[in-house]
């Protein structure tokens, strides 16, 4: 469903990607695990086709963003829900209005008895009561608030679903809870789904394939169990700061 390809790319000096090669399968989850400016955004930005690649590409559903330009890159983003670290929602919206946005936004006519059933159709997947509607977005717990923008994110029906470390200043239990969001996702709906994280207990619980990025190249990839057994010096080292901690 993604496949990137040798995908280079510098800013100025600063060769942050030098040759990811990477694939992820129609129905599973890819967890991109590395350090603080190790390149996870910037290859993410990649895949939706926001940054233009030094060389090298991207292929999603066979499509090959790079060569897009606008509309019809507008036209592919539409294979993507995302959800981001911050969840983004519209404070002055509830959460009828905030899950009902990108549809709203596209088609005017849908009316507002069809928008409801939509969004109900979606806060079911994640596991939110149809109560929440007429609730504020500052109502909501941060797990809730999380949910309620996958819920958005995943409101077009997209195959594809990108998480920008959607954990990152959780605590454990609103961890576990995103982290059963993102397994549920992908069992519900059959969505394929790429994680950019840096925490290594939740990557290792929703990842199918789990990559760890490192000096701009993928320093190990696998299954959890594979990366686990990695010999590569950092990955180890990477791994053994919280394996030491369990
Ligand atoms: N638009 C840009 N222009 C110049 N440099 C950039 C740009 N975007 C990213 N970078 C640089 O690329 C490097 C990787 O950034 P990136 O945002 O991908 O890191 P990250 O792995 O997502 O880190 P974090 O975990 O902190 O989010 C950084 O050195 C950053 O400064
Ligand atoms: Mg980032």
């Amino acid at each position: 469903m993604i496949r990137v390809v040798d995908l280079h790319k510098a800013f100025g000096a600063n060769q942050v990607l030098r040759g990811i090669d990477l694939e992820v399968e129609k129905g599973t989850t890819c967890v991109i695990l590395g350090g603080s400016g190790s390149g996870k955004t910037v290859l993410m930005k990649h895949v939706i086709g926001l940054l233009k690649p030094d060389r090298g590409t991207v292929f999603v559903n066979d499509v090959e963003m790079p060569k897009l330009e606008g509309l019809a890159l507008t036209e592919a983003r539409r294979m993507f829900g995302m959800v981001f670290q911050k969840s983004a929602l519209f404070d002055s919206m509830t959460v009828l209005e905030n899950v009902a946005f990108p549809l709203h936004e596209k088609d005017r006519s849908i009316s507002g008895k069809e928008l409801r059933r939509r969004v109900v159709e979606k806060l079911e997947v994640v596991d939110l009561a149809e109560s929440i509607l007429p609730r504020y977005p500052s109502e909501l717990s941060g797990g809730m608030q999380k949910r309620v923008a996958l819920a958005r994110a995943l409101i077009h029906d997209p195959p594809v679903v990108l998480y920008d470390e959607p954990t990152t200043g959780l605590d454990p239990i609103t961890t576990e809870y995103v982290d059963d969001m993102i397994v549920g996702a992908k069992q519900r709906l059959g969505v394929t789904s790429m994680v950019i994280s840096h925490d290594i207990a939740s990557s290792f619980k929703v990842a199918d394939k789990l990559a760890v990025l490192y000096d701009g190249q993928i320093a190990a990839q696998g299954t959890p169990e594979e990366v686990r057994r990695s010999q590569h010096p950092h990955v180890k080292k990477f791994l053994s700061l919280w394996f030491e901690k369990q």
